[in-house]
């Protein structure tokens, strides 16, 4: 008996998310291809293999719903800006945290990812409760951000996580700051990633798109990352802030 899977939520209803495998290899140079593409984490993937098989964190490929009208022209947008990731991967995953579950066999191209982690050191140190989980690990294709898909994700990894077998009543996230995401250095710096220059009336920082969907701040914590630029190879100090939100 595998937890659920699938939410059915007409408002949030864009994105479906599907359990990743870390046994395939596929999988696992696809989630490598994208953490690349997000510029962070992405020489974290056998870490993550390892913590997905023990089952503290919870990783799924978020995919676009076969409703959506748009569904190919999105597709077609994200694999021209991304064509390593054209090929379809097969949802083989057998796992899903410490339950089994009866893979569909389904092919799909994922937009991105998301993560649902347990991180009992960080509850104590922020005086959490101990059914806090933690959101990690989301990215959607730059090609077709702000389509709604990232929104659709985390509605329904919120529902997922009040369920069992993880009844979270608290959900926290870290991300960069407000703040250090809207100098006109680290603009420049996202323009590069992104691949296209977002005006500054319209460029959203992560804090600011957290609080939107209903998460507080709890702290902010200087000097908590290091993000490395791939092509000159300088570190930069990244400043991160807490986040939390009440589910029940
Ligand atoms: C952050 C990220 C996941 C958001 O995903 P997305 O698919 O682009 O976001 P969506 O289109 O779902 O966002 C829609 C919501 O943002 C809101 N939004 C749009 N512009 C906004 C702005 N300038 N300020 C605040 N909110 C804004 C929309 O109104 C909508 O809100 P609603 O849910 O209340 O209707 C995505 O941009 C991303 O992957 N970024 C790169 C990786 C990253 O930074 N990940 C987070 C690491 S912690």
């Amino acid at each position: 008996m595998s937890p659920q899977e699938f939410i059915n939520s007409p408002k949030y209803g864009s994105a479906t998310l599907i359990p990743f495998d870390p046994n395939s290899e596929a999988q696992c140079k696809r989630l490598y291809e994208q953490r690349l593409a997000c510029s962070w984490d992405y020489d974290l993937i056998e870490e993550w293999r390892a913590k997905v098989r023990e089952g503290t964190k919870f990783m799924y490929w978020i995919t676009i719903n076969d409703e959506l009208p748009e569904k190919a022209d999105y597709l077609a947008k994200h694999i021209e800006r991304f064509p390593k990731e054209k090929e379809a991967i097969v949802d083989t995953a057998e796992t899903l945290g410490k339950s089994s579950r009866t893979p569909t066999l389904i092919s799909f191209i994922p937009i991105g990812h998301i993560a649902l982690e347990l991180y009992p050191e960080r509850q104590e140190q922020y005086s959490l409760p101990d059914s806090t989980v933690w959101i990690k690990s989301l990215y959607i294709s730059w090609a077709i951000q702000a389509g709604g898909f990232g929104r659709s994700a985390m509605h329904q990894l919120e529902r997922l996580a009040a369920l069992p077998p993880l009844n979270a009543t608290v959900m926290a996230l870290d991300t960069t700051t407000k703040k250090f995401q809207t100098t006109p250095e680290s603009i420049a710096i996202f323009n590069k990633i992104r691949g296209s220059e977002v005006a500054s009336a319209d460029f959203r920082s992560n804090e600011e798109w957290y609080t939107r969907q209903g998460y507080d701040i709890i702290c902010y914590v200087d000097e908590m990352y290091k993000w490395v630029d791939q092509e000159t190879g300088i570190a930069i100090s990244v400043p991160s802030v807490f986040m939390k939100k009440q589910l029940v």
